[in-house]
């Protein structure tokens, strides 16, 4: 409960003194009452006598009964009143470098589409890896189930998860999936991300053909919940309202939303996880730097808002009878550009949620997910310092909290700093208000904050040219005021921060007031990937990340009063970081080679771990 007051008084703004103590002496033992006064020294017969105890991983079980969360195909295109037009445009193969078509007057035929991609530029995109269909699934076999040696430490608490609690595993399309331009897929902002010479998503995992194979694997380990997303410009190649669907790519969604039901789990779908289609760019000039977050995911686009509530509801339209969790936006504000791209996420959202929920009667969960590490301030005894945190957490978060969560205006920090920010309306707020299911965020890690020379004030005033902290003007640092690193070390980013996970639970919960969904969380080991094979699957340090989070997140839980609706690790197999195969996040190796999967042990402790506390047990819920 102090614990809970002191967060309260952080996000309030006031002096923080409780969370700081400063103390001497040893670390208490108040569990042991008792030690013998002397060791008692003898000879016993020896004998090797650590057996261990072999035990194999626990599959799901097979699904007994079918919920639906929503009307099928035909009654929801009814409550939609409109028809659809579904088409096929075929694949660039390989070594063709372009299709011949001469329906050059159809501006949605087979030469319109073989022109996005020629327009789009690519090296190379039309090369394929190893696969060119789906490959059937085989059983895994019970010698790779195997549970690895437990770590010596791991957490001792005794909370079992709530039956709410969804545990699950993600990846998105684009560092996955491969087959870019196969079946119909039109090109996207992440086809344009990297420079040439580093890897490209090409082929990454070729998941578009191995889902099936992917998802008996996560069967196999227990996991209840498969997150992906799917790629707009597979259903939709010409991006906007009125442009045929692409019925490959609605058939390959439904064949895999049918797959994770058959093997006893649940589908989790995100709308979009930052691969814009590139009809929102084309007209961009892309080495131009943008003036917030690192790139520009063309959300601020006139036609943006009409195009990604007609491809949501198409989604709806198809899968919302199967699907009980939707996440409408991945981390939009790294891809908002500007002013106009945020609010025109909040928007497009707002109208989804009340379109699912009122016009269709969809009984499932609709929400969105954020970045955010954590700022928590420098100093927490220095109000300059928290007022730095508070703005930093604020400005990421806020923009879309504040109206979606609590029919609150955006923040001050967003409304006094964004060039061409205006406030909303009462009627604005009034539709935006209570139009998300879930709060998710992506609390990867925590990050140290304070305010920069010259103060915040001042710096808001400049913009990225000037300052290179503009536009959140708060100094982030990953060592504490000691000096000491705020925690254990990964291959980026990402530092072991287990406390401040719980923390930033309750300041989430409190500040935004609707259950928090962790859509993301995630170790890349240091130098993971230049280890042999057997060193990378012993991945102790990621198994110490996994389990102290999900041990927070029950503390949160249980002894904080913080509604946490599921947690979703990032992610279920190494994949493409946007350019690199080097920060490995997965909790499965992929040979590059052979397309290959190898469980990490650090996927059998968590299922492990979730498992033992009744994480994974539950039956369907409707
Ligand atoms: C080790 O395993 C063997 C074979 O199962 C058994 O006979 C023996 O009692 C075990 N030893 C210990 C110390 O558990
Ligand atoms: C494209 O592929 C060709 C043939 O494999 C190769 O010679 C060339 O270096 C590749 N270009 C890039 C930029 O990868
Ligand atoms: C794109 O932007 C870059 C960086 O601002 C600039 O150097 C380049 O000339 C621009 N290209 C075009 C075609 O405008
Ligand atoms: C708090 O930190 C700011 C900026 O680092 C500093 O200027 C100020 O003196 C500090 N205030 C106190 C009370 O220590
Ligand atoms: C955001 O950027 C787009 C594209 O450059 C521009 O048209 C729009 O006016 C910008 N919005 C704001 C509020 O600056
Ligand atoms: C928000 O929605 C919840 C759940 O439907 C409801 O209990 C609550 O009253 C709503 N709050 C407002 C301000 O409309
Ligand atoms: C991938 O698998 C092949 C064939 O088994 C093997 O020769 C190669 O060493 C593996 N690559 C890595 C990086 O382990």
């Amino acid at each position: 409960m102090k614990y809970r007051l002191a967060l309260a008084a952080i996000a309030a703004g006031v002096s923080a003194q409780e969370l700081y103590i400063t103390t001497t002496g040893y670390t208490a033992r108040p569990q042991c009452t008792a030690a013998a006064a002397t060791p008692s020294y003898r000879f016993d017969p020896f004998e090797y006598s650590q057996n261990e105890t072999v035990r194999y991983a626990t599959s799901v079980p097979s699904p007994t009964t079918i919920f639906t969360f929503g009307p099928g195909s035909a009654e929801a295109l009814e409550i939609w009143g409109t028809s659809l037009l579904t088409t096929t445009w075929g694949s660039w193969l390989p070594n063709q470098t372009h299709i011949t078509a001469t329906d050059t007057d159809d501006k949605y035929g087979q030469a319109a589409w073989s022109s996005q991609w020629q327009a789009a530029s690519l090296v190379n995109y039309t090369g394929v890896g190893l696969y060119t269909s789906t490959v059937s699934p085989t059983p895994v076999p019970s010698s790779e189930l195997v549970l690895p040696p437990r770590d010596y430490f791991g957490p001792t608490d005794c909370y079992n998860f709530p039956e709410d609690f969804m545990f699950g595993v993600a990846a998105s399309a684009a560092q996955i999936e491969g087959a870019i331009g196969l079946e119909g897929r039109a090109p996207t902002l992440m086809e344009k991300l990297v420079r040439d010479e580093s890897p490209k998503d090409y082929i990454t995992n070729e998941n578009y053909y191995l889902y099936k194979q992917d998802i008996q694997r996560l069967a196999a380990m227990g996991v209840k919940y498969y997150s992906f997303s799917i790629p707009w410009s597979r259903i939709l190649p010409f991006t906007v309202p009125g442009s045929p669907i692409n019925e490959e790519g609605i058939n390959h969604y439904s064949d895999l939303i049918d797959y994770v039901l058959e093997v006893g789990m649940e589908p989790v779908v995100t709308m979009i996880h930052f691969d814009t289609p590139w009809y929102f760019l084309k007209d961009t000039n892309m080495s131009a730097a943008a003036d917030i977050g690192y790139t520009n995911g063309g959300y601020w686009h006139p036609e943006f808002v009409d195009s990604f509530v007609n491809y949501g509801k198409i989604l709806f339209t198809h899968f919302a009878d199967r699907v009980p969790l939707w996440t409408t936006f991945n981390e939009p504000l790294l891809y908002a550009f500007n002013f106009t791209g945020i609010h025109n996420v909040v928007q497009a959202h707002a109208e989804l949620y009340h379109y699912y929920h009122e016009e269709l009667k969809g009984t499932g969960k609709i929400g969105f997910k954020l970045n955010n590490n954590f700022g928590v301030p420098k100093n927490p005894e220095n109000q300059t310092d928290i007022d730095a945190a508070n703005r930093f957490n604020e400005m990421q978060l806020g923009g879309f909290g504040n109206p979606l969560c609590l029919g609150e205006q955006y923040p001050e920090s967003i409304l006094k700093t964004l060039p061409g920010a205006e406030p909303l309306t009462t009627e604005q707020l009034d539709y935006f208000a209570n139009s998300t299911d879930f709060f998710g965020v992506d609390p990867y890690t925590a990050t140290v904050v304070s305010a920069p020379d010259g103060g915040i004030e001042a710096c808001s005033k400049q913009n990225m040219t000037t300052n290179s902290l503009y536009p959140y003007c708060t100094t982030q640092e990953t060592v504490n005021i000691y000096g000491w690193n705020i925690g254990y070390r990964s291959h980026s980013y990402v530092y072991i921060t287990p406390t401040y996970l719980r923390s930033y639970l309750n300041y989430l919960y409190s500040t935004f007031r609707k259950p928090i969904i962790i859509g993301e969380f995630g170790f890349p080991v240091y130098n993971e990937a230049s280890k042999d094979l057997t060193d990378q699957l012993f991945d102790s340090p990621r198994s110490t990340y996994y389990l102290s989070y999900l041990s927070e997140t029950l503390k949160a839980i249980w002894e904080d009063g913080v509604h946490v609706l599921g947690a979703f690790a990032w992610s279920f197999m190494d994949n493409w970081e946007f350019g690199d195969y080097e920060s490995q996040f997965g909790i499965q190796v992929v040979n590059r080679t052979t397309m290959e999967r190898f469980y990490k042990k650090s996927f059998f402790d968590m299922v492990d771990f979730v498992g033992a506390r009744n994480g994974l047990g539950y039956p369907r819920e409707k």
